[in-house]
């Protein structure tokens, strides 16, 4: 269909993939994995305890759940609705549901290129994770020293960060390439139930062997707001955004995948859940070693890199490899539905072939990824690091802004039809989420985007 009318898709009917010769995910559950992967990555397992950390614990962790609730659930539901309303990826999503060449189709645009910006840096991140599956398999040895600066060494080895990179990108291409059943799926149902497997096992772990897991609950979950400030809790809304995958047309992209009749309503609900569940019990196993080893939680990013391995010299390649297998796994099911937004573009509104759009897609995404993963690699004229500044731009910027028009969109100018079709009822439910939608979720993502300007009216921001 690559000259043809957009929304024709009667030349494919006849094809095995389903309306609009796009594919749908073959079961319920393996749409639930596919987004639970996606929610579940890096933010949840290296993020989360980190920035819990910083802002000391329990209230960081209730004011989390609380923009969970009236930013990242909503949102969540939003894109849902649209992306399963329009089946189409996120540029064709805003036009069809709106009109033929709408000025929305920016917020798609908008998408596909956060998807690229962010499986770029994204990607060298996980390519770590890889490198020190290998790590953990020798063992970790030597004077704590040591065993921190091997993380340097990677970080500063070209030669090994682009290695890594380039395997990490290769395993997001072959799975994409599959398409959305026997790739995307397929690997979902299989990594998802080893990753909660891996996680509930370390989490007992830490909970019952060692001496660390009471103090690690407390830590959580006793709140003190002493740390908090207003920093935190715009933190805390900033995360709830990217550990939910939002803001981009992940969940319109994997939503356009889902049948009619599935509710989704609960299904938005069970991936929240399960994504904070994930953050939690991550947290419970990582501080349960901290605490028990007598370290201070607040280690910022070094926590996973370099504080766990030198715990991991005490306890072993028994705990540290499938931590690291942990985290791997997490990044890929994250980095091919980034990878999926970018590639449903070019099929559905170009016409490509899934094999063309992802190899030359992935590549190019490979070749951005290089100057991120070359760490002495600074811009012209800022001083800063590529990594630096994709990470900065995207999660600061591109996600919020993407979700603010997705919200406005969604509240504003969707039709009433359209939307609570989708949504299932007209119930005090649909009305109460139209409610968030329109006055309580922009103001939210708004006050973390005015934040990152550092034009917040009541924060001080020291210039
Ligand atoms: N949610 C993932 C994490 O927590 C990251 C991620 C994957 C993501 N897809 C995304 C973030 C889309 C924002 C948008 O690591």
């Amino acid at each position: 269909m690559a000259n043809g009318p957009v929304f024709d898709n009667s030349k494919s009917e006849a094809t095995h993939k389903g309306p609009l010769g796009r594919g749908n995910w073959a079961t319920h559950i393996g749409f639930i994995l596919a987004a639970t992967g996606s929610a579940i990555g890096l933010g949840n397992i290296w993020k989360f305890p980190y920035i819990t950390g910083e802002y000391g614990g329990g209230a960081f962790v209730l004011v989390y759940l609380v923009c969970v609730v009236i930013v990242g659930l909503p949102l969540m539901m939003a894109e849902l609705i649209i992306g399963r309303r329009a089946q189409q990826n996120p540029v064709g999503a805003f036009q069809k549901l709106h009109r033929e060449g709408s000025p929305w189709q920016l917020v798609g645009w908008l998408g596909v290129a956060s998807g690229f910006v962010i499986l770029s840096y994204y990607s060298v991140v996980a390519g770590w994770a890889l490198a020190y599956i290998f790590k953990a398999i020798a063992g970790f040895q030597g004077t704590a020293e040591a065993i921190q600066g091997e993380f340097g060494e990677l970080v500063g080895s070209p030669g090994q960060s682009i290695l890594y990179h380039t395997i990490f990108m290769a395993m997001c291409i072959g799975i994409v390439i599959g398409g959305i059943k026997r790739g995307i799926e397929r690997w979902s149902k299989i990594l998802m139930p080893a990753l909660f497997a891996i996680l509930i096992g370390l989490a007992t772990y830490g909970l019952v062997y060692t001496e660390g897991g009471g103090k690690a609950l407390a830590f959580l979950f006793k709140p003190d707001f002493s740390k908090l400030g207003a920093e935190g809790v715009l933190s805390a809304l900033g995360h709830a955004f990217f550990t939910l995958s939002l803001g981009m047309g992940a969940m319109i992209t994997y939503g356009s995948y889902m049948k009619r009749d599935s509710k989704l309503v609960r299904d938005a609900i069970a991936v929240s859940f399960l994504d904070t569940v994930v953050a939690l019990v991550a947290g419970i196993a990582i501080f349960s070693m901290v605490f028990h080893f007598g370290m201070e939680p607040g280690q910022s990013v070094g926590l996973i890199f370099k504080t766990l391995p030198v715990l991991f010299e005490q306890t072993g390649p028994l705990v540290s490899v499938p931590f690291f297998v942990l985290l791997t796994f997490a990044a890929v099911t994250s980095g091919i539905s980034l990878l999926e937004v970018v590639v449903s573009y070019f099929v559905d509104r170009r016409g490509w072939s899934r094999i063309t759009a992802t190899l030359v897609l992935g590549i190019a995404i490979y070749l951005l990824g290089i100057f991120s993963a070359v760490s002495a690699w600074s811009v012209p004229f800022s001083g800063k690091g590529f990594f630096d500044l994709f990470d900065d731009f995207s999660t600061n910027y591109m996600l919020p802004i993407g979700g603010l028009l997705t919200c406005l969109f969604i509240a504003w100018v969707m039709k009433d039809k359209d939307r609570a079709d989708e949504f299932g009822s007209r119930g005090a439910l649909y009305m109460g989420l139209k409610f968030f939608l329109r006055y309580i979720t922009p103001v939210a993502v708004l006050a973390v985007i005015l934040h990152g300007l550092e034009l917040l009216p009541f924060m001080e921001y020291g210039n």
